[in-house]
């Protein structure tokens, strides 16, 4: 049962699809109080889970923490991190009374989940108009289905995009991309696509190409393809302030972009220099900037990724002004080392400066916005006008899409990933933890930087990454500017990268068909342990364990030199674990806890109790998969419902089902 409860006049975000009426009781477990904006403060029992808020820092439980969502370009995801690049306004309490909320509110909201006091969970925006929606149910995972019911269905992408995938910032030339698949190929390790980043472009302008070093893209596009190799371009939220560049010009004549207070195009420094920022709120802006993928669409391109989109700025033409009066305040003709720790605070307050955002405003069907006031909507926006364009261009194919910012309803039309991570070890298990709460808001095709995006990955890094990577319906492994470089076949015995890898692809067919169920259903991919063992303290606290789909559980190692880790096992299960060599050897494992030594080169998962799962032949890439000779793993008599499609085409009503039997 979902109601609704509005406060004031909220702006139209999009994210939920289904047409509530307005409750006209006072909203329940919530105390509201109108001050200084708006806030709902609930008292949560000891014994409480607080789940959710998507892309966030800390635990499954989010209790203890404070976290503000609000999309923000940070590259440091610490622990004391309160934003990163999503806002996923949905909890779920857990315990004493257990219900759903989803705070429908287009900028800032901040949601103290024990933090300020320990027993409270006060959640507070500074404008009284929001629509917060309650979702009540007998499980955890109704709740979620009513939930995501509310906000339609997630996107699928094309099959070839649950294949592993490689990037890095940047592969500078043709030929660059040309050694990654070589190399690749070489050592037999199956890969599916290569990402282009910023660098394939000229100038970082978005839809042209570089002509000297990518003079050759559509027959690299081709040659690729022939590989079973797709090409992912990145297209950036800027677009740069250059005389002669048609989009600019066109953009600039036709007024699409956003403006400052006196109607000027706003001006933001970003990869390209000055760029204007297209007005993704102004319907017409977003189609005529989301038509212009036609120039990659048109080489054979058949996926993109969306970036820059909170929208990051790194300093802004009033921001620079600013900074010299500043300075020359803070200096006055005195050149004194004494001063280089002010100059450094304003160098860094140059930088997504509440400021800029405060002096953006938007054209919302004829009405001028503060970029404030609905900041969270603006990479949501971007990646919904690319997707309706992307419909146009591309209508009977499924295109790979996947953004760094994101709202609740841009699941619909797009995946995330989770940004800039550090090859840390703690993030492995950070992917781990949003991974679930992802799912709640119903982001299913969804990822971290494999390897870690910054710092210099280590081999047994990346070999553990993967271990987690295997699971997560977008695999890619991404890396820094400057950074070691992360390919698998960079590392000593690149065989035991293959042999993970090979896994994941033969896991394909289990993998996609619970993709495809979860989408289809409203279900999680991935389940925190205590949403299917509510009374289980154990299965609660679990922290670092997940279902993936309704047969497995994983229990990925995320710690450096460990030889294993301490596994719990909320009910009898089976082992399944990757020899070198690529054998599986299976072990029947009693409910409880248990110490399962990992090998670096191994990977150990878990079947549950009386399933079992489909596995093909692992091949080079996706295409090349035998889906039609199937093994089934698992518990003797069990039965699978595997879903199939053709694995590209935007009708629906093309999934099959087919009941396997063991
Ligand atoms: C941003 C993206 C990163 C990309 C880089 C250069 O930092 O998050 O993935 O490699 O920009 O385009």
């Amino acid at each position: 049962m979902t109601k609704k409860y509005t406060y004031g006049s909220p702006f139209f975000t999009g994210a939920v699809v289904k047409d509530l009426a307005i409750e006209a009781t006072p909203i329940p477990y919530f105390k509201v109080c109108l001050e200084d904006g708006i806030s709902f403060e609930y008292k949560m029992n000891d014994r409480d889970i607080v789940y959710g808020l998507g892309e966030a820092s800390r635990g499954i439980n989010k209790r203890g923490y404070v976290y503000d969502s609000y999309c923000s370009d940070d590259f440091c995801h610490l622990e004391t991190t309160r934003s990163l690049y999503g806002a996923h306004n949905f909890i779920l309490i857990e315990g004493e009374q257990t219900f759903g909320a989803f705070f429908d509110y287009p900028t800032k909201i901040t949601f103290d989940i024990g933090f300020t006091k320990a027993d409270t969970l006060k959640i507070f925006c500074n404008k009284a108009d929001i629509d917060v929606y309650i979702i009540e149910g007998d499980s955890p995972l109704e709740i979620v289905k009513s939930f995501r019911q509310l906000i339609g269905k997630s996107y699928i992408p094309p099959r070839w995009a649950m294949g592993y995938m490689q990037s890095r910032w940047s592969y500078y030339t043709s030929d660059a991309v040309r050694e990654v698949a070589k190399n690749y190929r070489k050592e037999n390790i199956p890969l599916d696509a290569i990402f282009l980043d910023i660098d394939y472009m000229e100038d970082y302008k978005d839809f042209t190409i570089n002509s000297e070093r990518f003079g050759d893209l559509p027959q690299l596009i081709e040659e690729m393809k022939e590989e079973g190799i797709r090409l992912v371009p990145i297209i950036d939220a800027g677009v740069k302030i250059e005389d002669g560049y048609d989009i600019y010009e066109e953009g600039l004549e036709k007024g699409y972009y956003c403006v400052d207070k006196d109607g000027k195009p706003f001006k933001a420094g970003v990869w390209p220099g000055l760029t204007h920022f297209p007005d993704f709120l102004n319907e017409e802006a977003g189609l005529w900037f989301g038509l212009k993928y036609k120039a990659l669409t048109d080489l054979g391109i058949e996926g993109f990724w969306n970036d820059m989109n909170e929208p990051a700025i790194f300093y802004s033409e009033n921001g620079i002004n600013r900074f010299y009066e500043k300075l020359s305040e803070i200096t006055n003709g005195d050149k004194s080392v004494d001063n280089y720790n002010k100059i450094k605070d304003i160098v860094n307050s140059l930088q997504n400066s509440q400021e800029d955002y405060n002096s953006i405003y938007h054209n919302v069907n004829g009405k001028l916005i503060k970029h404030n006031d609905i900041h969270n909507m603006y990479g949501y926006k971007m990646t919904e006008c690319t997707a309706k364009a992307l419909k146009k261009l591309r209508p009977d194919e499924r295109t790979l899409l996947f953004s760094r910012a994101s709202y609740v309803g841009m699941h619909r039309c797009a995946g995330i990933w989770t940004g800039d991570n550090f090859s840390w070890w703690s993030h492995i298990l950070l992917e781990l933890k949003q991974l679930p709460a992802l799912n709640m808001c119903g982001f299913l095709y969804v990822g971290a930087d494999l390897g870690g995006f910054g710092n210099n990955a280590s081999r047994d890094l990346v070999l553990r990454w993967l271990g987690l990577g295997i699971f997560t319906p977008l695999m890619r492994n991404h890396a820094a500017l400057c950074t070691r470089d992360q390919e698998c076949y960079q590392f000593e015995n690149p065989e035991d990268f293959k042999n993970i890898i090979d896994l994941r692809y033969r896991l394909i067919p289990y993998l996609y068909s619970e993709f495809l169920k979860c989408a289809v259903e409203d279900k999680m991919f991935f389940k925190p342990l205590g949403f299917e063992y509510k009374d289980d303290e154990m299965a609660r606290n679990c922290e670092d364990q997940l279902f993936v789909g309704e047969e497995l559980m994983i229990a990925p190692v995320y710690t450096q030199n460990a030889i294993g880790r301490y596994v719990y096992l909320p009910e009898d299960m089976m082992s399944v674990r990757l020899k070198a060599g690529g054998e599986l050897e299976f072990a029947e494992m009693a409910k409880g806890h248990h110490f399962v030594e990992i090998p670096l080169n191994e990977v150990v998962f878990f079947i549950r109790s009386g399933k079992c799962i489909p596995l093909c032949e692992p091949a080079l890439s996706t295409d090349s998969l035998d889906m039609d000779n199937l093994t089934l793993i698992g518990f003797d008599g069990a039965s699978y419902e595997l879903y199939t499609d053709d694995g590209m085409s935007t009708d629906l009503s093309k999934i099959q089902k087919k009941t396997l039997e063991k």
